[in-house]
């Protein structure tokens, strides 16, 4: 488990596999920049299940106090040429009900602090649909800075549309007093 100041983040286990599924077959849960994907509980609960490499993650976002799931967080790796290319990339989302209180950019921090601590990773990213804004704000309070755009590269809601590449890399993190010192609380 992972302890914010408000939150905790803990891996999703097969017991989270039907909120997990109801959720990600929710459009409203996964707002306008995703194609929604209806995947049974069982495929989750057999993903839970099944032990993966420090290469993925995929956590539930729940209330430090009251351990209620508020969304979730994970991250991958997306390089297929691992003798090339090297770094993470994280997602997210928050529950309608949680939205605009700060609850992905501290989940987001927390597992950015988390990642540059355990793994001998230099590079963590994101892409997202250009025009998801708060996505975009969440990887810019976790200290990400947009490298640039990835012209129409994400097939969504019928057409192919560009991304935005946010990245953090080990020097833009140093420590985890400097990264503290310059987020907010998490
Ligand atoms: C993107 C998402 C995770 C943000 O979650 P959240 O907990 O509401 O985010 P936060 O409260 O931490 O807000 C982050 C920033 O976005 C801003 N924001 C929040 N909602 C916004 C909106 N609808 N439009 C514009 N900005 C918004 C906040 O003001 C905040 O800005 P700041 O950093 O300048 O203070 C949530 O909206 C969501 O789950 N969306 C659907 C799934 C999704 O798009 N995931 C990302 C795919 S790349």
């Amino acid at each position: 488990m992972l302890l914010g100041n408000q939150i905790r983040l803990t891996p999703a286990t097969p017991e989270d596999a039907p909120l997990i599924a109801d959720w990600f077959g929710d459009p409203a849960y996964m707002g306008d920049y995703y194609n929604v994907w209806p995947t049974t509980r069982q495929e989750f609960a057999e993903r839970f299940a099944t032990p993966t490499g420090r290469d993925q993650g995929f956590l539930l976002i729940r209330d430090q106090a009251t351990a209620q799931s508020m969304g979730t967080i994970g991250y991958w790796n997306p390089f297929t040429r691992a003798e090339l290319f090297k770094g993470l990339e994280l997602w997210w989302q928050v529950h309608p009900n949680f939205r605009g209180r700060g609850i992905a950019t501290q989940a987001a921090c927390l597992l950015v602090n988390h990642l540059f601590n355990s793994l001998p990773v230099e590079r963590l990213q994101a892409t997202i649909a250009i025009g998801n804004t708060a996505s975009s704000r969440v990887a810019m309070g976790a200290g990400m800075q947009c490298d640039g755009v990835y012209r129409s590269v994400f097939f969504l809601h019928g057409r192919f549309v560009d991304l935005h590449l946010f990245a953090i890399v080990r020097g833009d993190w140093q420590d985890t007093p400097t990264y503290r010192q310059a987020r907010c609380p998490f």
